[in-house]
This record gives C-alpha cells, structure tokens and sequence, in this order.
C-alpha cells in the first residue's frame, strides 16, 4: 500500500510551525485560489514538508502525502480493486480521494515514481482538472479547492528520473533552500527549545559544513540536522557529542571526509 500520512486540517487546530523565508506562503496562497499546481524543489530537510503542512492546515484543507518511489504505479495513486469478503471492491488511493474530497494532494520525491504516474497528472494539472478512472469509467472533475503539490531534491537527479518538459510546464515552480542565518537561528530555537544565542553557533557551523558540498559531500547539513542537534543540546548534551552524532555522523561513513569535518568544527567551536 502506498504510504500516506492522512488528514491534516480542522479550523480549531493551530497550523504546525512553519517560519516562512520569502514569498512562498501568498505563492501557495495565489496557486491555490487559481487553481494551479506547485512543484517545490529543495534539499533535504530544508522544510519543504512542513511547509505543505502549515498551508493545507491554513486553508483547511485535508492533505493527502504520498512518498514516491521507483515502484509506485499509477493505480498506487488512483486505486484499485481489492478483494473484501469474497467481493471485489473499487478502494479510492490516495489522489482520488484528494481530488473526490477536494484537498491537496501532496506528491514527495515525484521524479521517483515510474513514468505512468505522469499520464495520469497530465489531465490533472492542466486546465481540464481531470482525473480518468479507466478501471470504474469515472472521469472526475477536480473542484476548486483540490490542489495537487509535488517536490523532489534536484540534488539527487540523474538524467533518466527528470521530469520531462510537458509534465514539469504544467506547474508553477519554487526552489526552496537553507534559510538566511537569522532566519535559521529562529526555527532552530523555536523547534528544540535551545536559546537563539546556543544555536548560533551551531547555525555558524552549518553554514561552514554547508561549504563543503559538492567536494566531499553529498548534500550539506539540513535544517533538520540542526533541530535534532540544538534538541539533544537543549536535554544536555555536551555539545561535541551533539554535534558528532547529529551533524557529522549523519553526513558521511568516510573516515577522511569525517576528520576534515571535525577539523572545521574543531576550529570553529574550538
Ligand atoms: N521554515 C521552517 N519553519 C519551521 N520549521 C522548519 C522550517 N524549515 C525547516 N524546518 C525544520 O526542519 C525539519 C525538516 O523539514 P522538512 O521535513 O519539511 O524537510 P523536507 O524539505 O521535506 O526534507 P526531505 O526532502 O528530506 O523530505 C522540520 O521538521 C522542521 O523542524
Ligand atoms: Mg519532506
């Protein structure tokens, strides 16, 4: 079955946090109410989840997240017939509910799945605003509040998992990134509960470590990483330990690319 983390919504819940870095809060607001899809690039941990959250609870709408991947087919998405009881019986996925219910219907890691999702978002994500159920004969109209997102990480692209052309110019496109340091220093704070003037330095760091990218690393530190490390911190931790465990552990299993990383934080937080 296909992973999905539910409902999310209801006018009496507070949205989850989310400190918004730019314009990307009245971007979603105007997809939205014009009924145009959202593509959401970034690297991990830079919030692109939460941020979906925070909006589909803002606009009280429930939220439909399917992590893709490599064997996740078109019917994954729209449903299929299951047996029930000695009676096969038509079951909704996930997009279908989102369109039938009117929510978001939030694609994570899109470029992962296999290309005959993308024939069924082409309908979808163009003016038509159709969902064909070939397997029921339904052809579904979207109403006005379904709003399909979609996100993956550029970093990890290779040329065969792109998204082609016709599929990527169907949606309006933000790139999403590590916030500026003030901004980061704030949601750092506000999730693990460690005082701005401790996560400073560990934002600092980041920044640092977040320079050595591409030569040895894969990816840099993400605003997660340092949520997990200002936590352990904030329940005493000694700080070289949280930072081993959280931020260069987490990073990589070469014993060089290891020592060049403690050298920088050993030379920054002495
Ligand atoms: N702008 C923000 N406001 C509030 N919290 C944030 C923000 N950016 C990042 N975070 C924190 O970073 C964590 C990771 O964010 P999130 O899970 O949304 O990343 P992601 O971009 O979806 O990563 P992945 O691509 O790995 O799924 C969140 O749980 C939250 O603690
Ligand atoms: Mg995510």
């Amino acid at each position: 079955m296909v992973p999905l983390t539910g409902h999310c919504g209801g006018a009496d819940t507070a949205p989850p946090y989310y400190r918004p870095v730019g314009g990307e809060c009245a971007l979603f607001e105007q997809a939205h109410a014009h009924r145009l899809p959202l593509l959401i690039k970034g690297p991990t941990g830079c919030g692109k989840t939460r941020f979906v959250t925070h909006m589909a609870s803002r606009l009280d709408l429930p939220l439909f997240t399917v992590s893709c991947h490599d064997d996740l087919t078109a019917a994954d998405l729209t449903g299929r017939y299951l047996l029930q009881g000695g009676e096969t019986v038509w079951t909704d996925g996930p997009l279908t509910r989102a369109v039938r219910q009117g929510g978001i219907c939030y694609l994570d890691e899109v470029v992962e799945a296999r290309k005959d999702v993308t024939v069924v978002l082409h309908p979808l994500t163009d003016d038509r605003r159709l969902l064909p159920l070939e397997r029921t004969g339904e052809l579904l109209q979207a109403p006005d509040s379904f709003m399909l997102v979609v996100s993956y990480n550029p970093g990890y692209q290779n040329i065969l998992k792109s998204l082609k052309p016709s599929t990527r110019q169907r949606f309006l496109a933000i790139e999403f990134n590590f916030p500026d340091p003030d901004i980061e220093v704030e949601i750092v704070a506000a999730e693990s509960g460690l005082a701005p003037e401790r996560c400073k330095p560990l934002i600092l760091l980041a920044r640092r470590l977040r320079a050595l990218k591409g030569q040895d690393l894969e990816e840099g530190v993400s605003t997660r990483l340092l949520v997990y490390c200002a936590t352990l911190i904030a329940a005493g931790m000694p700080l070289d330990q949280a930072v081993r465990y959280a931020l260069i552990e987490p990073l990589t299993d070469e014993p060089e690319v290891k020592a060049g990383l403690l050298d920088t934080v050993s030379a920054l937080l002495g």
